[in-house]
């Protein structure tokens, strides 16, 4: 087990790179949850947010490091992950009864009624979501929000170790997104869950996470910006929106505060033109660390000696 772990670690991703036809996307990602965070992950489009999700889900694997789950080295998908896509992820020919059931009949009994307390737990996370009164309705009966729920509801019923989400809420309008971020919290809170959620919004991220993790290819380090180099996205940014187990309201994104974080974020993960040396980050989050190879930060003697 790696040296960093923490009692409180759920999930620990170390030296992590990922790469596509010889470019880096993924360059040396260190990264520990605990379990209750809700953590947020922004960063520019294209810089690798969905492919370090499906690297945490199991579906894709690195072209290096570690990823670990509850002390355990992570290969394979399984059940300890759940997962929220934008689009959504919901069976057309099936009920939202049943397609909150639908892993049960996947692994089993496709025929069969699932056990009884399948199906009071799937009708339990229905009633949770809001949607109690559409159980028999079809996904095209129901609207974009509504499909979110039943996805969400979808997800939990695997009773996951942590929530996996990737923009869920970016395809549904201002309100019901607003709607949904407080289904959201609400449920976190009531099911202790750990949940990593990516966005593209900031102010959504800034709102929603107890901590804040940026994903930036807009940095640099002592291997300099020549042709060679093949940089991929880092986390530029981690730091504590608020402690784990405070309330959040809409209020605070009228603060000055909020919008402070917003700006300090926007410019230190998404401006080109302002790039921070990797010694510099804003790593403040007592969980985050970081580590660097040897030409990424070279001691001062070795540069002076060029
Ligand atoms: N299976 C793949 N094969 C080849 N290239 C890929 C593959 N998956 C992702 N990429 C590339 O990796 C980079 C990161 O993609 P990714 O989808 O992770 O970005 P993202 O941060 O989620 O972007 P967005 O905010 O637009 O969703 C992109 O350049 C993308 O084209
Ligand atoms: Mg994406």
């Amino acid at each position: 087990m790696p040296d960093r772990f923490r009692n409180s670690t759920l999930l620990h991703v170390e030296d992590l790179y990922q790469a596509f036809g010889g470019k880096v996307v993924l360059d040396n990602i260190d990264l520990s949850v605990a379990a209750g965070e809700l953590v947020t992950v922004v960063g520019p489009s294209g810089c690798g947010k969905s492919t370090l999700l499906r690297i945490i889900i199991g579906q894709d694997r690195p072209a290096g490091g570690q990823v670990w789950l509850d002390g355990h080295q992570l290969d394979t998908p399984n059940r300890e992950r759940g997962v929220v896509y934008q689009h959504y992820s919901l069976f057309p020919n099936l009920t939202v009864l049943d397609n909150v059931l639908a892993g049960h009949r996947l692994r089993g009994w496709p025929w069969q009624k699932p056990p009884a307390e399948a199906c009071e737990l799937a009708e339990h996370l229905l009633a949770k979501t809001g949607m109690d009164r559409h159980l028999e309705k079809y996904p095209h009966q129901l609207s974009g929000g509504q499909r979110q729920r039943v996805a969400i509801a979808q997800a939990l019923m695997q009773k996951p170790r942590i929530l996996c989400m990737d923009e869920p809420f970016s395809a549904l309008d201002p309100g019901t997104r607003e709607t949904m971020q407080l289904l959201l919290l609400e449920l976190w809170e009531a099911f202790g869950m750990t949940v990593f959620f990516v966005t593209h919004d900031l102010e959504e991220a800034v709102y929603l996470g107890t901590r804040l993790v940026a994903l930036s290819p807009y940095y640099t380090d002592d291997r300099g910006d020549g042709d060679g180099v093949n940089r991929g996205a880092r986390v530029v940014v981690d730091r504590s929106l608020r402690p784990i187990g405070t309330a959040v309201s809409p209020r605070i994104k009228t603060d000055q505060a909020f919008a402070q974080c917003i700006q300090e974020i926007r410019r230190d993960a998404f401006d080109p033109d302002h790039r921070q040396h990797v010694s510099t980050f804003d790593l403040s989050h007592p969980h985050s660390w970081v580590t660097f190879t040897a030409d990424e930060v070279r001691p001062a003697e070795s540069q002076a000696a060029e």
